[in-house]
């Protein structure tokens, strides 16, 4: 049981990636074990979690009843961004469980310049900050670039393959997830928060770039090979990936080319105290970490 006055803080999306290490991130930052509620689908992913006195809540995000109850008693929430395609929905569901709950701040991870990007992943950001801003819950919008991550969970195919993309020479910010995890855990355990819009990136990088990182640290040349966005869906589409999302991630690559996944470094070195990792160290700790 919780023995001090301080907030409860429950992460939306604790089975997932960067929501784990949200967690990760509060206990280390002091929050009591019991004052943390994780919740998602595949809840036994955080056994070790609950061993340690999180309170862990399997939540199905349509599920309004589900979520309202998760977040009974909870003052702050960090909202990770969905993956079904309903998402705003599920969004507008914790919205407004939050608000209900007379939640004092909520954490939204958000996309690179959401309100104003062409980007078409960003258009459901865009949405969820609208809700946002005409909800009653105070909120911190975490604005994260790309993670590392997307890169290196790739390294298989750049090694039968090479790199293929359609970003040319734009750049991307790109930063660690647990970079992104730990100012979430910042900004949802700090004051002077609510109503931020937070860009949040580490250095500005270039495909080639990235592809010589992972050269370097997989002891293996990976080249890049640029090819137009369409074509770049084509070979997305071939390889499995299911319309619309073949366009939709191609897209992503035009927007790196346009500017839009760039963002100054300022705001998430503010939250994390320190700049973040460069590229080639990022690299080589994504890559250890499997
Ligand atoms: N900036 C970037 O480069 C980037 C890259 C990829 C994704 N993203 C976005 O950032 C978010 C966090 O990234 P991540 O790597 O942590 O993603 P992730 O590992 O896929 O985590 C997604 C989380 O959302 C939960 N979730 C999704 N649909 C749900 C539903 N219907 N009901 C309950 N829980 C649901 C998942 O729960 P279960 O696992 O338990 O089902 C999981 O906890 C993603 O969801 C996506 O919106 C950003």
């Amino acid at each position: 049981m919780p023995t001090t006055d301080q907030p409860t803080i429950a992460v939306l999306g604790a089975t997932g990636h960067l929501g784990r290490l949200a967690v990760e991130h509060l206990l280390q930052r002091g929050v009591e074990p019991g004052r943390v509620v994780a919740t998602g689908r595949a809840v036994e992913r955080l056994e070790d979690l609950a061993g340690q006195g999180v309170r862990v809540l399997p939540v199905e995000r349509d599920d309004a009843g589900a979520v309202r109850s998760a977040l009974e008693g909870v003052d702050r929430v960090l909202l990770v961004s969905g993956t079904d395609p309903g998402r705003v929905e599920q969004h507008r569901i914790a919205i407004e469980a939050a608000a209900d709950a007379g939640v004092e701040l909520l954490g939204y991870t958000s996309g690179p310049h959401a309100d104003t990007s062409s980007v078409l992943l960003m258009a459901d950001h865009r949405e969820t900050e609208e809700l946002l801003e005409a909800s009653a819950v105070p909120s911190v919008v975490l604005r994260n670039a790309w993670y590392v991550e997307n890169y290196t969970a790739q390294v298989a195919t750049y090694r039968e393959h090479g790199m293929v993309g359609a970003a040319g020479e734009g750049r991307v910010s790109l930063a660690l997830r647990r970079e992104y995890a730990e100012a979430a855990a910042a900004a949802l355990t700090g004051e002077g928060h609510a109503g931020k819009v937070y860009e949040l990136g580490g250095p500005a990088v270039t495909m080639p770039e990235i592809a010589e990182a992972v050269s370097a640290v997989i002891g293996e040349q990976v080249a890049y090979t640029d090819v137009a966005v369409e074509a770049l869906r084509g070979i997305l589409a071939d390889a499995g990936v299911p319309a619309p999302m073949d366009a939709v991630f191609a897209d992503v690559d035009r927007g790196i080319a346009a500017g839009e996944l760039l963002v100054p470094t300022e705001d998430l070195e503010r939250l994390l105290g320190r700049p973040a990792t460069p590229l080639r160290a990022a690299v080589e700790e994504a890559l250890s970490a499997g």
